[in-house]
């Protein structure tokens, strides 16, 4: 792994051996892009790639070169009001009322290892020799401004990540209104730009389209990463598949407000933005203080998408999610939300985890309704201390009686919001965002607590800190059930009214770190009504979040599929829930459930009590298929073999890091009238490792990857022997094991 800089070319190539990243700094003095992709090797000088000519109807930056304008130049972090017309990186307005800059290059600094960023989210190593970070110093001598380009290569993976910061040395106040974590300029713009957009309930649906001339993007406006838009793209060229061809995968490591942009001019360039949404976006950097961006990290892969998904997984997996169960595979589950919503008594709780502990069932989740006035979604959030009607002996009473049945206890809290009807509120009612003289608006009969104010966090974290050293809880679920509005903070004067929702962000990423600090063994799971808010930069705090409030196995497929681009298997919250399923009213097999949650954390979100002998005996059977197997479920090499979002089959399958173990789910959507013979070809396996399908007939591991696995008589297991089900939404999960030594 290095990081080269030629001085006489005035060049940068960052490179491990898998990629190549390229810069120069330019004539003017600002950071010129050359190349990203496969690794080339090095040399002194790489200007051939700086193409640059005479155009009409350009503007140049000196007086005597008509070759050189930016807008033909591709550049590292463009900033606005010069000769470039395209979208900036940054735009910084200044006291005269100029948003012209002009940043140029001043000095650089190599190091092993990768400093942390303050009060953010980011990716991180365990040994300094793992990583490399290279920082560009540029500096807009004018303003006095400093710009901090920080740029990571990862030894052995296809990923850089990045940052920028902005310090302001000068004397005058400079507003900040585009700081973009990256911006990437590629040379054409023979790409697809996929997308993951939905909505509550259907997150993560792919979504493609070919590049045009023009502006194409995704974003965030509502606070939250949400559920509409999620802040990952990638750009593939077309023909790539899951292992082959070459796509380019952008992800933010961020939770709030967000822009992904994809812009193509009329000579066909490409320019990539990711960062937080410029939309509303005004931080003011008075001298002396400094704007960190939130990290992005971009991927290259030249083996299709599935290599570019591993390379995210093993990164998000292992470098960005932290803590005591980062490695470690999940407890298996049981949340009372579906079962009883806000019915309960200690009683029924209590009876639910008995039910679910037979079963095999290691951790008892109590969700929403334990506490305060909340017997209904109208009051009570805010008042972190237990309901007595409910729980007469407290949260540590149903803890002890939960973990005497032999589970572990977690939690539901929604920390950043309030109901109108509760103590916290009728105490602070100016702690709620709200826009002076406006009506304010309500999602779910509440209210968003500011959480740009360090009194605000300070008072939720002394709640939730003693509600979890009074008990023995082992997990939280940190639920966020509505969007932002009236984005006011009564704490900030108006100049500062722009950076609220940033501010908000920075308070919530404060709340956690502490939690997780004082509580390090507690397992998080994020929440947001689902999967509004599942993004990376909650991942650095919680491994696992809640995908998505639609627990229909049908819909799962194509949520989890989607979430699976980005995202690692371990981090993917999956529940087997009741039928009729509450979201959508479908009824889908027993064994469909489990087949779909098995790619994920695993848990049930129903009472068992309510379940045929019959069905309960199935349950144990799952569990005890989870528990043998989940380590390679949730932590093996996944490789999405048929996508929910073409056609009537869906296969997956995860392999285990010494290949020797493989699952591959298998899924039909609709049952066929005397279909077709049908197989699939897996992936991830080893040619010459002989493996038994379900303790049956061995086949060798390139019979299985270039012939195919045999699907046709395989279903959801409730057939005779020989039998060929017929159902909707019909599954099976196929275990590969190596039986025998490697025949080369
Ligand atoms: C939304 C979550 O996504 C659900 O799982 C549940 O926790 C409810 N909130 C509780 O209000």
């Amino acid at each position: 792994m290095s990081i080269f800089y030629h001085e006489s070319a005035r060049t940068f190539h960052l490179t491990n051996g898998t990629v190549s990243y390229i810069m120069k700094v330019l004539p003017d003095g600002s950071l010129g892009q050359l190349y990203f992709g496969r690794a080339v090797r090095d040399r002194e000088d790489f200007d051939y790639l700086l193409e640059m000519r005479s155009r009409p109807m350009s503007a140049c930056v000196f007086e005597e070169d008509g070759r050189f304008s930016l807008e033909h130049c591709r550049q590292e972090y463009p900033s606005c009001g010069s000769t470039d017309f395209r979208r900036p990186a940054l735009e910084l307005r200044q006291e005269n009322g100029s948003r012209v800059t002009a940043f140029a290059y001043r000095s650089h600094a190599v190091s092993a290892g990768k400093p942390a960023l303050e009060g953010l989210p980011a990716t991180y190593c365990e040994d300094p020799g793992e990583v490399e970070t290279l920082t560009v110093c540029l500096e807009d001598a004018l303003l006095g401004a400093e710009l901090y380009l920080s740029y990571t290569i990862f030894a052995g993976e296809s990923a850089l990540a990045r940052s920028a910061r902005l310090e302001n040395r000068g004397t005058q106040a400079l507003h900040l209104t585009a700081a973009m974590s990256l911006c990437l300029d590629l040379p054409d713009r023979d790409y697809e730009f996929i997308h993951f957009s939905g909505a509550w309930s259907r997150e993560r649906q792919m979504k493609v389209r070919t590049l045009e001339q023009g502006i194409q993007s995704v974003e965030s406006a509502r606070g939250h990463s949400s559920h509409n838009h999620n802040p990952f793209i990638m750009l593939r060229r077309p023909g790539t598949g899951e292992e082959e061809g070459e796509v380019l995968g952008f992800s933010l490591v961020y939770s709030g407000n967000f822009l992904a942009q994809a812009e193509v001019d009329t000579w066909d360039t490409t320019r990539v933005t990711l960062g937080i949404n410029p939309f509303g976006f005004d931080w003011k950097l008075a001298p002396g203080e400094r704007f960190q961006t939130p990290e992005a990290v971009m991927v290259y892969s030249g083996r299709g998408m599935g290599e570019m998904s591993r390379t995210f997984h093993r990164l998000y997996r292992s470098r960005l999610a932290r803590g005591y169960w980062r490695d470690r595979p999940r407890p298996i589950l049981i949340n009372n939300w579906e079962a009883t919503y806000f019915d309960f008594d200690e009683d029924k709780l209590v009876s639910i985890a008995r039910a679910a502990r037979e079963d095999g069932v290691e951790l008892f989740v109590l969700d929403d309704g334990w506490f305060g006035a909340r017997s209904s979604d109208r009051a009570g959030l805010g008042d972190w201390t237990a309901n007595r009607d409910r729980l007469p002996n407290g949260v540590a009473g149903l803890a002890r009686r939960i973990e005497d049945l032999g589970m572990r206890f977690g939690l539901w809290f929604e920390p950043e919001m309030v109901n109108k009807d509760s103590d916290l509120y009728r105490a602070h009612p100016d702690w709620i965002l709200q826009t002076p003289g406006r009506r304010v608006s309500y999602g779910r009969n509440q209210l968003v607590l500011d959480f740009s104010r360090q009194e605000v966090v300070d008072c939720v974290y002394g709640m939730m800190a003693g509600i979890l050293s009074g008990a023995r809880v082992s997990y939280v679920k940190w639920d966020m059930n509505r969007s932002i509005t009236e984005a006011y903070s009564a704490a900030l004067p108006p100049d500062r009214q722009g950076e609220v929702c940033h501010r908000y962000i920075l308070g919530v990423y404060d709340l956690y770190e502490r939690l997780t600090a004082a509580f390090p063994e507690v397992l998080f799971e994020s929440c947001a009504s689902g999967g509004g808010r599942f993004d990376p930069g909650l991942l650095y705090y919680a491994p696992q979040g809640w995908v998505s409030d639609d627990s229909d196995a049908g819909e799962r497929l194509k949520i989890q599929y989607g979430t699976s681009y980005c995202y690692p298997i371990s981090s993917i919250g999956a529940h087997v829930s009741a039928i009729p399923n509450h979201q959508v009213n479908r009824s889908t097999p027993l064994a469909t459930r489990a087949n779909v949650a098995a790619f994920g954390t695993f848990g049930y979100e129903l009472d068992l009590n309510r379940l045929t002998a019959g069905e309960r005996q199935q349950v144990r059977e799952q569990i005890a298929f989870m528990k043998q197997y989940r380590a390679v479920l949730q932590f093996g090499d996944f490789y999405r073999l048929r996508s929910p979002f073409q056609g009537n089959f869906t296969a997956w399958m995860s392999v285990s890091p010494d290949r020797r173990t493989a699952l591959v789910g298998w899924y039909r959507t609709l049952s066929e009238a005397n279909g077709p013979f049908r197989r699939v070809r897996l992936r991830g396996l080893d040619p010459d490792l002989c493996y038994t399908v379900d303790g049956g007939e061995p086949h060798y591991g390139d019979e299985l990857m270039r012939v195919g696995l045999i699907t046709t008589d395989s279903g959801a297991g409730e057939c005779q022997p020989g039998e060929r089900p017929i159902c909707d939404f019909d599954s099976h999960i196929f275990v590969l094991e190596a039986y025998e030594e490697k025949n080369t």
